[in-house]
């Protein structure tokens, strides 16, 4: 066979970038949704891979004293509640194939006291209820999730979970979900919806949208794969004919 016509064209910075930076999986929804339990099932699954999992909890704004000594009055369901500039940097740093330290949050004392060194990872998954509000944080994502859990569900998940595990009174969960969460889920979490690429009803109850959503990120890294491997492989036009 002849080879017709050919060209090679030079990958421009972004698509060498693209190809040679982690896979980011951006996890949104209203809290006690089941996005960690969702999150959960996904890394275990690719168990095989390099997979880290960043929380938007560790990025909250520590208090201070006298937000402290009035925390019922403090709305941790608003965007301004979390440092969105060290998300941005710690994120910025791990798809540049950087190690970072990543506070861990203590929801009973409201700050960061220690830190956990994660490693770069050729995924990444970032999950929170607000990690779709930000446009600059999106831009990070190549793919978005948001788990699509009933509001009545997610409130008795929320009881059940913050009088086991945080010591809560009910009562003043109930106040805190009228006054805040709600609200901000309206106002703040719903509405970035829209963003998603796949919209999970059930949470993890829903084996099969996760089944889906881990094959299609080991195509995706299987491209990235051949493409770290061939870098002009997929910007070769030919025409041939036999
Ligand atoms: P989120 O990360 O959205 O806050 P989690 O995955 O932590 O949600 O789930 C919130 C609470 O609900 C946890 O206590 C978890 O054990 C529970 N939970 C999550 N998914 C389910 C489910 N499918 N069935 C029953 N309980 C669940
Ligand atoms: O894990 P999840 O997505 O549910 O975490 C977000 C929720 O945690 C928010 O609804 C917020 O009200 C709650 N929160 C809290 N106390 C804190 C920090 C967050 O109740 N100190």
């Amino acid at each position: 066979f002849e080879q017709r016509e050919s060209s090679i064209e030079q990958p421009t910075t972004s698509e060498t970038d693209m190809y040679n930076q982690p896979f980011v999986i951006g996890v949104a929804g209203g809290a006690a949704s089941g996005k960690k339990t969702v999150c959960d099932m996904i890394v275990q699954q690719l168990h095989d891979q390099r997979v880290v999992l960043v929380n938007q909890d560790s990025f909250y704004n520590n208090l201070s004293e006298e937000e402290r000594s009035r925390v019922q009055d403090y709305n941790f369901d608003h965007p301004d509640a979390f440092d969105t500039e060290e998300l941005l940097c710690v994120m910025d740093k791990l798809k540049h194939g950087e190690a970072v330290d990543i506070p861990k949050y203590d929801f009973k004392s409201y700050k960061t006291d220690t830190l956990r060194r994660v490693n770069p990872s050729d995924v990444i998954i970032l999950e929170g209820i607000l990690v779709f509000h930000d446009p600059r944080v999106r831009e990070l994502m190549n793919m978005k999730i948001f788990v699509d859990t009933d509001a009545d569900v997610r409130l008795a998940r929320r009881i059940r979970r913050d009088t086991s595990e945080k010591d809560r009174d009910i009562g003043v969960i109930l106040d805190q979900y009228s006054k805040f969460v709600k609200p901000a889920f309206d106002d703040f979490i719903l509405p970035t919806k829209k963003y998603a690429d796949i919209i999970i009803p059930r949470g993890g109850d829903n084996h099969v949208a996760i089944d889906l959503i881990v094959q299609h990120i080991r195509t995706k890294l299987g491209q990235h794969d051949l493409c770290k491997i061939y870098p002009n492989l997929y910007v070769i036009h030919s025409t041939f004919q036999i």
